[in-house]
């Protein structure tokens, strides 16, 4: 087959089978902080189906900087935990990344026991969560630790480490005039406001050495008025190229303000209400959700045109993210300059989708047609990734 959609591609040092590459989304499957044999069974099964590459999702680089329960930081003590996901991706023939942060004003104080860090001390109401603005010590330690964490992901094998600039994270909250007001130099103009995620990236490049691919995800824009623009995306990306990434994932919004701009589609508000543990956010839920959470209409290849602004601007290897369902939009992502595509939701749904896609090219996610209901994001909270609607259907569980 002559596709490029099947043909090896470069990130950096790493070489990928092909183009296809798992998007970090959340797993849910540390329980009490630690990779189970769920985990490995699942990126084994994404590998199985065909990707180039598969991204552990969303874990932090401090205890302090995680959101859930079960979710996991890069403590050297899980090294062997995770070398049991690397492992089982690679016999399969597959590379593996780890996505790495720090959840910033969205960690939870209930999971680590410790305050949430922030730009600036702005409540955060969507977390309910009055964080602590970090002074300039901090932020050096900060930096330090995102280089710790990749120094970990490198010894558990993990071939790539994927840094969250994007999604109103911690990175991403010192990028956006929304929640960062520091009257320093992390603050301000653009240059300021990026001068955190340009110490971070030094950190990781020098922590990842020549071996590891070090990729960023970073947003094409916030999503709201008083947010990081489209044009200060472009400006983040060329940042980025300028400090030697190796590859961009593009993506936008942000989880406090715009959570469903990132996914489009369905907001299941029942569904995230039911499964929200704390009673405190659950009424706030049940009050405002419907009121607060914009819905965002779905389209095939929704960020499509705010990426190619992206590829006009930068020469880097770029990674385009975002409601893919068939092979064909593929195809004109990779056409339109794109070196790589990932894929969220479609694969939650069929974890061997590029399989089914290399042996019938008209084959069309689940996801088409479940709209997307997006009852995957709230079953992650009970540490599943899976597509209830397509169960619902009759289809087998993936
Ligand atoms: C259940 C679920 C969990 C997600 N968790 C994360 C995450 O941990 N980190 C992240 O950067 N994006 C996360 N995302 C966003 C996806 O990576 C992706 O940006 C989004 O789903 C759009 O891609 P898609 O249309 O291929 O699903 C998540 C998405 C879903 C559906």
């Amino acid at each position: 087959m002559n596709d490029i959609l099947f043909s090896t591609g470069a990130i950096g040092p790493l070489k990928l089978r092909n183009r296809i590459i798992r998007a970090a989304a959340f797993e849910g499957m540390c329980p009490g902080g630690v990779p189970s044999p769920s985990l490995v069974k699942y990126h084994r099964s994404v590998a199985a189906g065909g990707v180039g590459m598969t991204s552990v999702a969303y874990v932090a680089v401090v205890d302090g900087g995680r959101t859930f329960r079960h979710q996991a930081w890069m403590d050297p003590r899980l090294v062997p935990d995770f070398r049991k996901v690397t492992d089982a991706v690679h016999r399969e023939g597959a590379a593996v990344s780890v996505q790495l942060g720090h959840a910033g004003n969205m960690s939870d104080r209930k999971v680590s026991g410790e305050r949430a860090v922030a730009p600036s001390g702005r409540f955060n109401l969507f977390g309910l969560a009055l964080p602590r603005r970090m002074g300039e010590a901090e932020i050096e330690r900060m930096v330090e630790a995102h280089g710790r964490a990749v120094s970990t992901a490198r010894e558990a094998g993990f071939d790539a480490v994927e840094i969250h600039a994007g999604h109103g994270y911690l990175i991403s909250q010192f990028l956006s005039p929304h929640t960062n007001r520091r009257k320093d130099r992390y603050g301000g103009s653009l240059e300021n406001r990026a001068r955190f995620m340009r110490e971070v990236l030094r950190a990781v490049k020098k922590a990842a050495g020549n071996s590891m691919a070090v990729v960023v995800k970073t947003n094409l824009e916030d999503g709201f008025r008083g947010g990081m623009t489209a044009d200060e995306g472009v400006e983040v990306a060329r940042i980025l190229e300028a400090e030697g990434a190796d590859a961009l994932v593009l993506s936008g919004g942000f989880v406090s303000i715009t959570p469903f701009f990132m996914m489009r589609g369905t907001t299941p508000h029942r569904e995230l209400i039911r499964a929200q543990k704390s009673p405190l956010i659950k009424l706030g839920m049940m009050a405002f959700s419907r009121i607060m959470v914009k819905e965002y209409p779905w389209q095939e290849g929704f960020f499509l045109d705010g990426a190619k602004r992206v590829r006009a601007a930068v020469k880097l290897p770029l990674v385009y993210l975002g409601g893919i369902v068939r092979k064909s939009k593929i195809d004109e992502a990779l056409g339109a300059g794109f070196d790589f595509v990932a894929m969220a939701r479609n694969l939650v749904a069929e974890p061997d989708f590029v399989e089914k896609i290399r042996r019938d090219p008209s084959h069309v996610s689940p996801c088409l047609a479940c709209g997307p209901c997006n009852s995957c994001v709230a079953v992650m909270y009970d540490g599943e990734c899976r597509c209830t609607w397509w169960e619902r259907q009759g289809k087998p569980k993936a």
